[in-house]
């Protein structure tokens, strides 16, 4: 797909990776870029420097009522949504013990969203022949995140979800692609590393950290290209290879990085 005259649709749009997308697509020569974030404040200001191409709506992406409406409004608008990228993401920052209302939040942002998403943009896909789908899963969803066991169980879920989805709707026409980045320079990892939790500083030690801008190159190369698996990080298919190669000793390695970085302790504030 490229993204000339395409009608767009990004949750999680307010900030970070979502705000990048929405300003390349429009540099692309997008028809329309419809953010939806939960603040509606924050996201008409992010679409108002977007341009004109770009609205900014308060939607919960995690709501799947609010999700339906997002897009029956959008095709009403707009004729049609060619590209709907659930981009909206939330980390925990805590293991097993995360309390049971941040292990839901995760499954319903991280995953039940795309779940939501599908149902109520494949309808419309289907009957126009076409249309493609970009699920901002993670590196954690092919590796793990260390340090957030809420963040890795379902950022795998999503990519199993995309992939499922992949398989199931591509003799009709629809593209799945899951955009899976490691570190990225948004308040989701700057909080992170601002508090030196171990999570984002193993996400930082294994890689380097990315723009925002450079994510969304990377998402339009990968679409153009019409790529299942886009890696903003190369590296991570090393990573992801040694894994399946050798699961036990990519467990080793990590378990070695986690150790020199707790000796190292947190930097200084
Ligand atoms: N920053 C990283 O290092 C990194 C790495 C890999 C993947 N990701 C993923 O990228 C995506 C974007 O994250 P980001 O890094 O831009 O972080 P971010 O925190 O800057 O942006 C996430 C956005 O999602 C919005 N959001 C959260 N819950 C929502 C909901 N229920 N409905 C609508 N919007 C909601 C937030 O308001 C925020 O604007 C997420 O899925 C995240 O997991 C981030």
């Amino acid at each position: 797909m490229n993204l000339t005259d395409r009608v767009v649709v990004i949750t999680g749009g307010a900030g970070g990776i979502g705000a990048a997308l929405a300003r390349r697509f429009a540099a692309e020569g997008a028809a329309a870029v419809v953010l939806a974030d939960l603040d509606a404040h924050a996201t008409a200001a992010v679409a108002e420097s977007v341009g004109p191409v770009a609205r900014g709506v308060a939607v919960d992406a995690a709501d799947e009522g609010q999700v339906r409406d997002l897009v029956a409004d959008t095709e009403r608008r707009y004729g049609r949504i060619d590209l709907f990228c659930a981009n909206a993401g939330v980390a925990t920052g805590s293991g097993i013990d995360a309390p049971d209302a941040d292990w839901d939040r995760a499954w319903r942002v991280n995953v039940l969203a795309h779940v939501y998403a599908a149902r109520a943009v494949l309808p419309g896909m289907l009957a126009r022949g076409g249309g493609h789908l970009m699920h901002t899963c993670s590196a954690a969803g092919v590796l793990t995140a260390v340090g957030d066991a809420p963040y890795t169980a379902t950022k795998h879920a999503a990519v199993g979800l995309a992939e499922w989805l992949a398989i199931t709707y591509r003799d009709q026409g629809i593209r799945v692609s899951a955009l899976c980045p490691q570190g990225v320079d948004t308040p989701m990892l700057a909080d992170g590393l601002a508090t030196g939790h171990l999570a984002a500083r193993v996400i930082a030690a294994s890689g380097p950290v990315l723009t925002g801008d450079q994510v969304a190159d990377a998402a339009v190369a990968g679409l153009a290209e019409e790529r299942f698996l886009i890696l903003p990080h190369p590296e991570v298919a090393g990573y992801a290879l040694r894994r399946a190669e050798d699961p036990d000793g990519w467990q080793a390695g990590l378990r070695k990085l986690v150790r020199r970085l707790r000796a190292a302790g947190p930097p200084p504030a």
